[in-house]
């Protein structure tokens, strides 16, 4: 058992709902769910079966206490609880471990997926990054960490930053870009939903082949008439045009006919 006297969860919103989900199918001993809004942490913590509690009210004594909380509340919340010898650790990839303190073992638990309302996710392949300031910590998240998936990384402060920013790319960049053709769809009351079997079945290619491979269109085949069209066709909208200037002329330096 990796936390013997429970971990208990501090946050009700996307990312807390599907760890919590994921400790209930691991048998994992959670021994709380706090939060600052009663009803969802009633709601959250009947479904994972576990004790709500108020931020304000004393918590239980626990082997970890994991802050799924907003990055900027991490702070807050960490300087709310007694200070003993327990774990405390956030869940972000972009925060450092000093915004536990006083807390002597500070740590995270990053897991590298987008989490959204809906269905709990099934987390036992998502990458799972840990990192600790101590090896108590460490090896207190690290078993947590591969009671839920059998992908668990441990990364310092740099490397998880490294990861985080490249999520962004690989991740956050592309939904939105998503979001904009959909709305250029909408806007000549064309069906967004005709983009979607490229959009997944892209995303698969890609994983399997590789970006360099999978990556096609105008920018990348050079077709200079096609690229002035676009951007004509985007003369209503200068923002998106700038950007499909420059994704375009980043496309063209790294895989154009001209590239090195
Ligand atoms: N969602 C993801 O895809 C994802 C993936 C990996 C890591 N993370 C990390 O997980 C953490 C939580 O993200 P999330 O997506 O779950 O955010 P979220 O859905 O916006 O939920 C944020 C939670 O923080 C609580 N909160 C915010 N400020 C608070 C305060 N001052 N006191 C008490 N509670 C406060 C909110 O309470 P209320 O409900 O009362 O507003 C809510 O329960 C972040 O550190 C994020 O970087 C998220």
């Amino acid at each position: 058992m990796s936390a013997p006297n429970g971990i208990l969860l501090i946050g009700t919103g996307r990312l807390a709902f599907h760890l919590g989900h994921a400790f209930l199918r691991s048998g994992t001993n959670l021994i709380g769910l706090a939060g600052r809004n009663a009803a969802r942490t009633r709601e959250l913590a009947l479904a994972l079966r576990t004790t709500p509690f108020a931020i304000n009210e004393p918590w239980p004594e626990a082997d970890l206490y994991l802050l799924a909380v907003s990055d900027d509340a991490i702070p807050g919340l960490a300087a709310l609880i007694t200070p003993r010898d327990a774990v405390v650790a956030h869940t972000s990839g972009a925060q450092p471990l000093d915004g536990l303190a006083p807390h002597v073992h500070r740590g995270v638990l990053w897991p590298v997926q987008s989490f959204s309302p809906g269905e709990p996710a099934d987390l036992t392949r998502t990458p799972l990054v840990v990192d600790g300031n101590t090896e108590k910590v460490t090896t207190l998240l690290l078993d947590v960490a591969r009671s839920l998936s059998g992908n668990v990384v441990r990364l310092p402060l740099e490397q998880r930053r490294t990861v985080h920013l490249a999520a962004v790319f690989a991740s956050n960049f592309p939904v939105f870009l998503l979001h904009e053709a959909q709305r250029l769809l909408r806007q000549e009351g064309l069906d967004p939903e005709i983009l979607l079997p490229l959009w997944s079945s892209v995303a698969r290619k890609a994983a399997l082949v590789g970006p360099g491979e999978a990556l096609t269109g105008p920018a990348r085949r050079g077709d200079a008439t096609t690229l002035q069209r676009h951007a004509d066709q985007l003369t209503h909208d200068p923002d998106l045009r700038r950007a499909y200037a420059l994704l375009s002329e980043l496309i063209g330096k790294r895989f154009g006919p001209h590239s090195a």
